[in-house]
């Protein structure tokens, strides 16, 4: 497990003042880049769910690189992937909320029909921050009456805080900075 974390490590770079100034990017494009790190990725991230919330039914992924990484996990479970979209991007009916991000204001949409009540979904994202987008997320989960049974990500800023501002829902992460 170490050697896989180091692995996922070693392929995250940061840019400074990116989108906008004072704010360091995280860049996980290099981990899709190494097969070895996108598998380690996908691994702990079974074990993860594997060990503590089998029961999983859904996966969610965020707009963008939530879709990079919940559809691999989804297939490895062999359960379902749904995407919650920036507004206006999904057909057909749609349910939405607003919320605000690190840098901006955002409002997060999915399909009517994406989820069902009681079904028990884990969203993932490549990075959790504030919490607005995966709490924007688990919003939407709850209005249309979905258990979340947790947040995954693959980065964790942990000085923003947004492990709080997701509570109750529990988040996993992989790497901490
Ligand atoms: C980034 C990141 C998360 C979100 C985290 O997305 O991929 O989705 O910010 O920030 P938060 O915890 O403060 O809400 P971004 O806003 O860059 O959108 P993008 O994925 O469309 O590029």
């Amino acid at each position: 497990k170490a050697e896989k974390l180091e692995l996922i490590n070693k392929r995250i770079r940061a840019f400074p003042d990116f989108p906008v100034k004072g704010i360091l990017f995280r860049d996980i494009c290099p981990i899709l880049k190494d097969p070895k790190a996108l598998t380690a990725v996908i691994d702990l991230f079974e074990e993860h769910v594997r060990q503590t919330c089998p029961q999983i039914e859904l996966i969610v992924g965020l707009d963008a690189r939530g879709f990079l990484f919940g559809p691999l996990l989804a297939q490895r479970l062999g359960i379902g992937f749904v995407l919650v979209r920036k507004k206006g991007k999904l057909p057909g009916p749609t349910v939405s909320v607003s919320y605000a991000l690190e840098y901006g204001k955002a409002e997060a949409e999915i399909q009517e029909d994406a989820v069902s009540p009681g079904q028990k979904v884990l969203i993932v994202d490549d990075l959790l921050a504030t919490g607005g987008t995966l709490g924007a997320a688990c919003d939407l989960m709850k209005k249309q009456q979905a258990e979340v049974v947790g947040c995954l990500v693959v980065i964790e800023m942990t000085e923003l805080k947004g492990v709080e501002r997701l509570k109750p829902y529990p988040v996993f992460s992989l790497v901490h900075f």
